[in-house]
């Protein structure tokens, strides 16, 4: 594993990259590589066929749409029978507010800080099944859900606990692995939305100690589809969904209900391959771009960051998200569009109650930049120097 990074190597990797645009809104949606827009075509070109038959093509088809499921559950450290790939994320964790099997009467933890497909499901569920909802936030300037601003709303009444890994808006890093420990103690399950997470660092939900685990592949390079994970001990809490007649042994049995988007898994080995061996080289440049941002933000006394203010890749991902006094989000970003091919955006993000409830933003919300790893120093120094211009 190496910590140098070959971003010039990164970029001709993606036929996006080579127009005059610079690309930072990748939390909303990162660029595809080039392997699977290419195995896409193939796919639909020659393997386009009913899944489960057993004439020649056929065959291809299954076997690739196999690969692309266990490469999945493999990169995210689960078994084959762990992992559902559906439309997007929200849509998989709705499927499974469906499917959850939870006492009535019982209780739920619920965080602000997220965007609103970890929360929704979970209201949803909770008007079903008539459970009480507990709410869970850290005020600013921390900003951090932690097992100790847990601990408090934690009880025996309590079976669900849901939270982001990372805040679309906020960037840093919560430590699920020491939340899933203090919820496993209270005996709930716990539910981790890891879409702004995983563009950026390596998933493993065993390492992570997660019961349900959920992102999307169109923010990692590929096609728009997501997956969820669910542990087998956790299965045990989701009922099949499916027709009577087919089996419910897996995850996919339970909530996949009539396959996925064929062409869409099948290239998920693609992306697989490519993060192959980058984790660290991929860190330390995301850490080098967040800094050349965060200099300048953290220099200027009208500007607040949102959020940690830390250039420190264990600390936050490249998201970041910023206020500046007397000034509102929408007309920067539409002045920074007058003026230059930096693409990013203002607003809520869907995370609405934490733009509101806990940020207590006006209607414009933040000024977001979200960067991965196929941006370059020279582009965020030079944004750096249009929000200069800007904001003079
Ligand atoms: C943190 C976070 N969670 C969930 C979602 C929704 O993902 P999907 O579009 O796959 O439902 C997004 C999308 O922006 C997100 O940023």
């Amino acid at each position: 594993m190496s910590t140098t990074f070959d971003v010039a190597a990164a970029r001709e990797r993606f036929p996006a990259l080579k127009q005059d645009q610079v690309f930072l809104d990748n939390a909303g949606g990162s660029q595809t590589l080039g392997d699977v827009i290419d195995s896409i075509t193939q796919y639909l070109s020659k393997t386009n066929v009913q899944l489960g038959a057993s004439y020649h093509t056929g065959t291809l088809s299954n076997t690739k749409y196999e690969e692309g499921y266990t490469s999945a559950a493999t990169y995210m450290n689960a078994s084959r029978d762990e992992i559902v790939i559906g439309a997007s994320t929200t849509q998989l964790f709705m499927n499974l507010s469906a499917a959850l099997k939870i006492p009535p009467g019982s209780e739920i933890v619920l965080s602000k800080m997220e965007h609103e497909t970890n929360v929704k499901p979970w209201v949803h569920l909770a008007d079903r099944l008539n459970l009480t909802i507990k709410w869970w936030e850290s005020p600013k300037p921390e900003l951090k859900l932690t097992a100790e601003n847990l601990k408090p709303l934690l009880g025996p009444k309590v079976k669900f606990v849901a939270c982001t890994h990372v805040s679309n808006i906020l960037g840093g890093i919560h430590d699920v692995r020491a939340i899933a420990d203090v919820v496993h103690e209270a005996g709930a399950l716990f539910c981790v939305d890891g879409v702004s997470f995983a563009p950026h660092r390596r998933v493993d939900v065993k390492a992570f100690g997660v019961d349900f685990y959920a992102f999307s592949w169109y923010k990692v390079y590929g096609p728009h589809v997501a997956v969820l994970y669910a542990s087998t001990a956790a299965q045990e809490h989701v009922k099949s969904l499916s027709h009577y007649f087919n089996p419910t042994k897996t995850l996919e049995d339970k909530l996949g209900f009539a396959g996925s988007n064929y062409e869409a898994v099948q290239s998920i080995p693609r992306i697989v391959e490519y993060l192959e061996g980058k984790d660290e080289g991929i860190t330390a440049h995301e850490g080098k771009l967040q800094a050349v941002l965060l200099d300048f933000l953290n220099s200027r006394e009208d500007i607040t960051v949102l959020g940690s203010t830390s250039a420190d890749p264990a600390v936050r991902v490249p998201t970041i998200s910023f206020v500046v006094q007397g000034r509102n989000s929408r007309e920067i970003v539409e002045q920074a569009d007058k003026v230059s091919n930096f693409g990013f955006r203002w607003g809520h993000f869907y995370s609405k109650r934490l733009c509101d409830e806990v940020l207590g933003l006006g209607a414009e919300g933040v000024v977001r930049v979200s960067m991965v790893h196929y941006n370059t120093e020279d582009e965020i120094r030079g944004l750096v120097e249009t929000l200069k211009k800007i904001l003079s």
